[in-house]
């Protein structure tokens, strides 16, 4: 059998820095763990721009249709801020999520023990919080016609048109309903049916698709007060399902109940491929991270935590994501921080590559 596919696009800014301490970790489990994966790698964003002439060329988009997974850096900067809209770094992005069908984008947050003290919330308000949003990542504004920028009259109107279809929501419904069957079958469905009509279909479909799945304690909450009881009291949620906008908002505040945006993975999954795993792309949930760039100050370990969703989720290796998860959270423990992760006095923040080092010593630990 041949090894399993792995494409890996670091993209922009941070992103090479963090993909930099990935690859270390996959080395590792070729020569620790015989698990060798065939790995490529290929550009995105605006350094696909540079080269080519557009974030994210014919050849790569290929290529990512082939692979068992696709892991992402990141992609963007001030730099191509300029661009016109249609070859953004962003757009390269969004390519890959739309034509790989990657529908449904699990973001967990889960704030580790060493960092319940380093969240802006109160220590009691986030310590053992484990949540997991799924975001719908294919369809809604982000996607829908009509769209543009348009004249009407002596100026100019922005057009963005927010639209989902029964089996798109459907779909994704499902697979946040078989998470929470996995979890603790607690699901919060969060849209604004109030004052848009594609939430009130919203509403309806999940409490459709809700009756296949009678054991799932199922709750709808518009996506305003779902922000502000996110704060108030996260571990109220195990699962929330909500769209592609409010999923975006919804998970970078997530992200801080966790300590950083650096610390947030995610995976896009799509429909099953023929071997039965779904469509993949892992990446983590910040961005490029311009601020910091080339300061070797980055965070890796929301990248490297995307690196073991895709062994739990497109490689059938729980336990090796268990193994990976676990390493952090010892270094972590050990009290290791990046740049990002500082608050007390006196403690000297670790390097990116230190960070990864430190996660390699735990998993040569772990054998
Ligand atoms: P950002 O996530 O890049 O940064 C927000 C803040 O978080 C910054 O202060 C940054 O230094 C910090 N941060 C983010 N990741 C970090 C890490 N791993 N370690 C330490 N600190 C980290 O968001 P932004 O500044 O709004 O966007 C910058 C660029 O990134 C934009 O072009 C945006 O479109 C793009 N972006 C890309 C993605 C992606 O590729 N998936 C996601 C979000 C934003
Ligand atoms: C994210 C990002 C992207 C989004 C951008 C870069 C296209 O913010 O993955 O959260 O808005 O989906
Ligand atoms: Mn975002």
């Amino acid at each position: 059998m041949s090894n399993p596919s792995l494409l890996i696009l670091p993209g922009d800014g941070i992103g090479p820095e963090v993909m930099a301490e990935v690859r270390r970790i996959i080395d590792w489990y070729g020569t620790a763990r015989g698990m060798v994966f065939d790995v490529s790698e290929d550009l995105v964003g605006g350094c696909a721009y540079d080269k080519h002439g557009t974030p994210l060329h014919d050849d790569t988009m290929a290529k990512a249709q082939e692979v068992d997974a696709v892991l992402l850096g990141a992609v963007g900067g001030p730099k191509y801020d300029a661009l016109d809209f249609s070859v953004k770094p962003e757009r390269g992005l969004l390519r890959l999520r739309k034509e790989m069908d990657l529908f449904a984008n699990l973001r967990p947050a889960q704030c580790f023990d060493a960092l319940a003290d380093f969240s802006s919330l109160k220590k009691d308000v986030v310590a053992g919080l484990d949540i997991m949003i799924v975001r719908e990542l294919t369809s809604g504004i982000y996607f829908g016609e009509p769209r543009g920028i348009i004249e009407e009259g002596n100026e100019r109107v922005g057009i963005n048109t927010q639209r989902y279809t029964e089996s798109e929501i459907d779909r994704v419904a499902r697979s946040a309903f078989e998470l929470a069957m996995k979890r603790n079958k607690k699901l919060c469905s969060m849209e604004k049916a109030n004052v848009m009509e594609s939430g009130i279909l919203w509403r309806e479909v999940v409490t459709e698709v809700g009756k296949d799945y009678p054991e799932v304690e199922l709750s709808h909450m518009y996506a305003d007060a779902g922000a502000m009881q996110l704060t108030r009291w996260p571990k109220q949620f195990d699962v929330i399902v909500t769209d592609n906008l409010f999923g975006d908002m919804l998970s970078d505040l997530a992200a801080m109940l966790t300590g950083s945006l650096g610390m947030l993975p995610s995976a896009s999954l799509g429909a099953p491929m023929a071997n039965g795993r779904p469509k993949a792309l892992y990446e983590p949930v910040h961005g490029s991270a311009p601020d910091i760039a080339g300061q070797g100050k980055a965070n890796p370990i929301a990248c490297i935590l995307s690196f073991a969703m895709a062994l739990r989720y497109s490689f059938d290796q729980g336990a090796e994501a268990d193994r990976l998860e676990k390493a952090v959270e010892a270094v972590l423990a050990d009290g290791k921080r990046t740049a990002d992760l500082l608050g007390e006095e006196g403690v000297q923040p670790v390097t990116t590559s230190e960070m990864g080092t430190a996660i390699l010593e735990k998993l040569d630990a772990s054998l």
